[in-house]
């Protein structure tokens, strides 16, 4: 772990990263994980715990998009304090000459900094000097592909140093190499699921599939998978107190707990067949493309796999179709689950909030999140009998 100010290798405060409405169900996984002094805040959430959680949360964690570790957290009144400051942290212990490094720096109502530009430009300045002054030498700055991520939060006056320690965003698993036209984040999918209560108890359908990120990652969450376990790298291994034999050993508990088998089916179809071969080679990736069943059928035709399941999904915004083609699509959606889902709890995720009123079912829930910068909605319809109603009949 990085010694510093803040931590040693029993005691580390981690803050996870994640998206606007899943730190709720972040909290819960890190309470499953036994993290301690868990706090939410906007899009992360705090945590502490040992060395060995910090392991386990990189590899388990569904709804992260990355592990911090805070080194420092100080005040400023000038530039000067902030190189000074950053210059004090005892980088040498962190890593070496030869490893290459980068600075993502974000800066929110600074009176000294008016761009986060400026301010990662002079935390590598503190750091490249740091080095020379010491051993004469400095290591490269390396954006694309860096060994050490420094994170560094400038909130009004206030500096929060931290190393990344998962690289890649968690989210990247690395299954998904064929896309869809608009795919989701696999930790927005995993999140949906999780807050629609998904636990591999039903059956479910994603009638709307595209790649496949909604029922493979409900498939891993269903046999108790941890998303990145198959996942080679992570910035910690470059860390040079990186302990490999308790890594190894958290992977391999981890491991040990995947189930074999569903105990209900997972469905994921979609009308285009070019998007269900993709689906099926990313599912091949993690060893899930026997576990789910994709076809290629369109909703309207689509019935449930089984009966009183759950069926999730993401149906096209509009960008590429015109009002008319958008509206009755929503509109057969709320027909297709009137007809054929009887007994199901339907989620419709969605960024075009005009033509979810075409639905036409009274949702039970609905949710503000967001698509990256779009404002989405999560709307839960319990199709039970009695409660279809239509709203505008
Ligand atoms: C927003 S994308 C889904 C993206 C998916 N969640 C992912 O992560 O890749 C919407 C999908 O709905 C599919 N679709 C559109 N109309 C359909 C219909 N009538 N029946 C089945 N699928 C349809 C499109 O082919 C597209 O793949």
């Amino acid at each position: 772990m990085p010694m510093s100010q803040e931590n040693n290798n029993e005691h580390v405060k981690m803050i996870a990263k994640t998206i606007y409405g899943l730190e709720p169900i972040l909290v819960k996984e890190l309470e499953e994980l036994g993290a301690s002094n868990i706090e939410a805040q906007n899009r992360v959430v705090t945590f502490e715990g040992d060395i060995a959680l910090l392991y386990k949360a990189n590899i388990s964690l569904r709804t992260a998009s990355r592990i911090l570790v805070p080194l420092s957290t100080f005040t400023i009144a000038s530039k000067d304090d902030y190189y000074e400051n950053i210059r004090d942290i005892n980088w040498m212990d962190l890593f070496s000459n030869d490893e290459t490094f980068a600075i993502d720096a974000l800066v929110n109502f600074s009176r000294v900094f008016d761009n986060s530009m400026y301010a990662g430009q002079l935390a590598k300045d503190a750091i490249v000097d740091q080095f020379r002054a010491e051993t004469g030498a400095r290591p490269s700055v390396d954006t694309e592909d860096p060994d050490i991520q420094i994170n560094i939060h400038v909130n009004k006056n206030v500096i929060t140093v931290s190393l990344d320690s998962s690289g890649v965003p968690l989210h990247k698993r690395g299954y998904r190499v064929e896309l869809s036209k608009a795919p989701m984040n696999e930790n927005l999918a995993a999140g949906l699921l999780l807050i629609a209560g998904y636990d591999g108890n039903q059956p479910l359908l994603d009638p709307m599939c595209g790649s496949g990120t909604i029922p493979i990652e409900a498939a891993m969450i269903a046999l108790d998978m941890a998303p990145s376990l198959y996942r080679k790298h992570f910035a910690f291994m470059y860390w040079n107190n990186f302990d490999e034999e308790l890594y190894e050993s958290v992977r391999d508990d981890l491991k040990s707990k995947v189930r074999k088998e569903l105990k209900f089916p997972i469905v994921g179809s979609d009308k285009d067949k070019y998007v269900i071969d993709k689906a099926k080679n990313n599912a091949h990736r993690v060893h899930l493309k026997d576990t789910i069943i994709f076809e290629r059928i369109r909703f309207e035709d689509q019935f449930p796999p089984e009966e009183n399941g759950m069926l999730i999904c993401n149906p096209p915004y509009g960008e590429r179709l015109d009002i008319k083609a958008i509206d009755s699509l929503y509109s057969m959606i709320g027909d297709t689950l009137k007809q054929n889902f009887d007994g199901y709890d339907a989620y419709i995720f969605s960024g075009n909030l005009e033509a979810v009123k075409y639905v036409g079912l009274k949702p039970s829930m609905k949710r503000k999140m967001f698509n990256g910068p779009i404002e989405c909605r999560f709307l839960h319809y319990e199709m039970y009998k009695g409660s279809k109603k239509r709203i505008h009949e």
